[in-house]
């Protein structure tokens, strides 16, 4: 399995013909805001702003498969861009995805405030090549009264994923400095990639992330086994990336999330999980694991996960 990132400018990297052709993309820019970019200029003007993000488009746009899948992030406020970029650059429109954010929204004076994030999909012709429908089990609401034997669809709100945020609630996914700040403001959560790859594309296929940012795309694609390839313009974070692909943390371990799909038809195909003689090698290396160099309780979380697999194995 290939998993591989490249330090370029992605729309250079693009032009100079990637040599193989991608099935599916996700597509995390900067969004244009000001924000500290060690290097980019996150305050281009707006046209070249989103003359930039439809040259990269269309550039994937060619090296992606017959029918194969971008998804791509922004601020709800660029909706009407995100859309434009997509169809002139060729690609048919297939949802847009609303990422509902858990933490609270900044108030407005005069609107609503604003809680989410959009995910447009899109496809290189009318029928994408794959689409799995995944099924969830979020947990019932008071209104409702009976267990659901089979879960139900992801549809196109996605509500039961958390954004790392600063503060309390992140958790223990964003990667750190030494003086507990996170290293990249915008990491996805690795939850969202596992979604997105899962619906998108099946073990084999080639995933693309032209913003590969702190890699997380290659870090839930390496776990799904799929083919990974990330550019990513910022030596530091490249850096980041290889020493997180190197060891996958346990916050990092997708493992956690299989449960919440486990309704999901043909869930073992699209997603493998170990043989038992690979599940005892993997409990063996944890136990040897110096307890200083892991802490104990994330140890006994890991096996715990790892035993439960048991009960998941592919016949
Ligand atoms: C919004 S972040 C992506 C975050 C990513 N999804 C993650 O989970 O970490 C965008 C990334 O694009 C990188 N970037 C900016 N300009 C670029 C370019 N021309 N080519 C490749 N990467 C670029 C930035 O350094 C930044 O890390």
């Amino acid at each position: 399995m290939r998993c591989e990132i490249i330090q370029a400018d992605c729309e250079q990297f693009l032009i100079q013909d990637p040599s193989e052709m991608f099935d599916l993309t996700f597509m995390d820019p900067p969004f244009n805001q000001g924000k500290e970019y060690q290097s980019h200029d996150d305050e281009m003007s707006e046209s070249e702003y989103w003359g930039w993000m439809k040259r990269v488009c269309k550039l994937i746009y060619d090296y992606t498969s017959e029918g194969g899948a971008i998804y791509f992030m922004q601020r709800e406020k660029n909706t009407q861009f995100v859309l434009e970029v997509l169809n002139s650059t060729g690609w048919t429109f297939q949802n847009l995805i609303v990422w509902r954010k858990k933490s609270s929204a900044v108030p407005s004076n005069y609107r609503f405030g604003k809680h989410y994030q959009i995910i447009a999909f899109a496809t290189k012709g009318k029928k994408p090549r794959v689409f799995n429908k995944l099924r969830i089990d979020p947990p019932l609401l008071v209104t409702e009264k009976y267990n659901r034997p089979n879960g139900m669809f992801v549809t196109d709100v996605w509500d039961d994923i958390r954004e790392l945020t600063s503060g309390y609630f992140a958790g223990d996914e964003p990667l750190r400095l030494n003086n507990g700040d996170r290293f990249h403001k915008q990491q996805s959560p690795v939850q969202l990639l596992t979604r997105i790859i899962l619906s998108s594309s099946i073990t084999g296929d080639n995933v693309f992330d032209p913003f590969a940012g702190t890699g997380t795309t290659l870090v839930a694609a390496k776990q799904l086994q799929r083919n990974s390839l990330g550019i990513e313009i910022d030596t530091d974070n490249v850096s980041i990336i290889k020493k997180r692909l190197y060891e996958v943390r346990y916050t990092d371990d997708i493992l956690k999330y299989r449960e919440s799909y486990l309704h999901t038809e043909m869930l073992d195909d699209i997603w493998p999980v170990y043989s038992i003689n690979e599940i005892r090698t993997k409990i063996d290396e944890i136990n040897r694991l110096e307890i200083n160099t892991y802490n104990s309780k994330s140890i006994q979380t890991k096996l715990a996960l790892l035993e439960k697999q048991k009960n998941y194995l592919i016949k």
